[in-house]
């Protein structure tokens, strides 16, 4: 069986790296990168520079991604244009894409990788609180998607790819508000990926499982020790790791899948097969309840 390729848990690049696939596989294309200054989005990023590819990574907070984009240039050599913009935003949306077409002159590929989460039980959960993730994983998804159509991919053709999860393939617990938001990614991905084929678009989702060294895992951790509880219960008996993630999207969203368009690639080692619900842990939300 093929062993991981390394990974290191902070935002910083790779101090390695060995190329699996061919080197010029992005060779000359511009990829825009929402949440693209940490996590799994600053890996696809840097993946992405190390196969040829410039990128421009956007999300709220500009020092986080100026750095990064520091980070990501000096190590590949590739350029990268940091955005500050809410994915909630249509006119900050507006905003960053045309600053980013004014940059490169054009757009080849979307990665939709911006959200937001936490542990809550849907007893729990304020109105506002479901309706902060629906906003940033569903509407800011379809925000960042229908202006790339509009400003580039209508007329030029493109790739697309969001970044989902496998919550509501069995129901996890305490994810009603992110299970349902990424639930209905997955949904948009396959209603674009019908009405936009005909202009050359190809849309597709990738779904990561539990995947090391990120904020979300951090936040869905909680207090139990994932790394040696729930990881292990999976089929490959470890977490993810955000190469790994970064090597799906980049087959994805390069021409070695053509012909892929209105999938779900789950990248999870079968993690949600036999991934845990332990109701037992719901106590330890139910004590507080949101104001409605
Ligand atoms: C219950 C919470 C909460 C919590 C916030 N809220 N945190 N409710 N438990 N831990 C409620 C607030 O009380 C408020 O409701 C509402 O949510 C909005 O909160 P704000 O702080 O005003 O929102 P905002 O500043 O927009 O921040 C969004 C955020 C925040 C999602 C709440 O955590 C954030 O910015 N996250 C980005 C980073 C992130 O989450 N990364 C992990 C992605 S991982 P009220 O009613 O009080 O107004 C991921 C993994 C998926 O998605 C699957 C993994 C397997
Ligand atoms: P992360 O580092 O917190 O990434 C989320 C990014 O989204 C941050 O860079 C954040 O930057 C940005 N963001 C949040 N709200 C935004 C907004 N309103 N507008 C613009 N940008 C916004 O977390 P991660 O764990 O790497 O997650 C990355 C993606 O993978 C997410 O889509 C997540 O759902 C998915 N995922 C992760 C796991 C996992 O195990 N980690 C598993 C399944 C799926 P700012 O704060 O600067 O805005």
């Amino acid at each position: 069986m093929a062993s991981p390729p390394p990974d290191v848990g902070a935002d910083d690049c790779l101090p390695e790296y060995r190329h699996l696939f061919c080197p010029d596989l992005l060779q000359d294309k511009v990829a825009f990168i929402t949440g693209g200054g940490s996590g799994i989005g600053f890996r696809i990023a840097e993946i992405f520079m190390r196969h040829g590819c410039h990128t421009v990574i956007a999300s709220r907070s500009l020092p986080r991604v100026s750095m990064a984009a520091e980070k990501l240039a000096a190590v590949t050599g590739q350029q990268c244009l940091p955005l500050s913009m809410d994915v909630r935003s249509p006119p900050a949306v507006m905003a960053a894409v045309n600053q980013a077409l004014k940059k490169f002159g054009k757009i080849d590929i979307l990665i939709n990788c911006a959200a937001g989460n936490f542990l809550c039980s849907a007893g729990a959960l304020s109105f506002n609180a479901f309706k902060t993730v629906v906003d940033i994983d569903t509407i800011g998804t379809f925000n960042v998607s229908r202006v790339l159509y509009e400003k580039f991919f209508r007329d030029h053709g493109g790739v697309i790819v969001n970044i989902t999860a496998t919550l509501c393939l069995r129901g996890q617990m305490l994810q009603v508000h992110a299970g349902t938001a990424k639930a209905a990614v997955d949904a948009m991905t396959r209603h674009l990926a019908v009405e936009w084929g005909p202009k050359n678009i190809r849309v597709n989702s990738l779904a990561p499982g539990p995947i090391s060294g990120t904020e979300g895992l951090r936040r869905l951790g909680g207090s139990q020790g994932w790394e040696s509880t729930n990881g292990l219960m999976s089929p490959l008996q470890r977490l993810g790791n955000k190469t790994e993630i970064a090597h799906s999207v980049l087959y994805l969203a390069s021409p070695l899948a053509s012909y892929v368009t209105g999938t779900v690639l789950v990248v999870d080692g079968g993690s949600w097969l036999t991934f845990p619900n332990d109701i037992k842990r719901l106590v330890e939300f139910e004590s507080y309840s949101a104001k409605l």
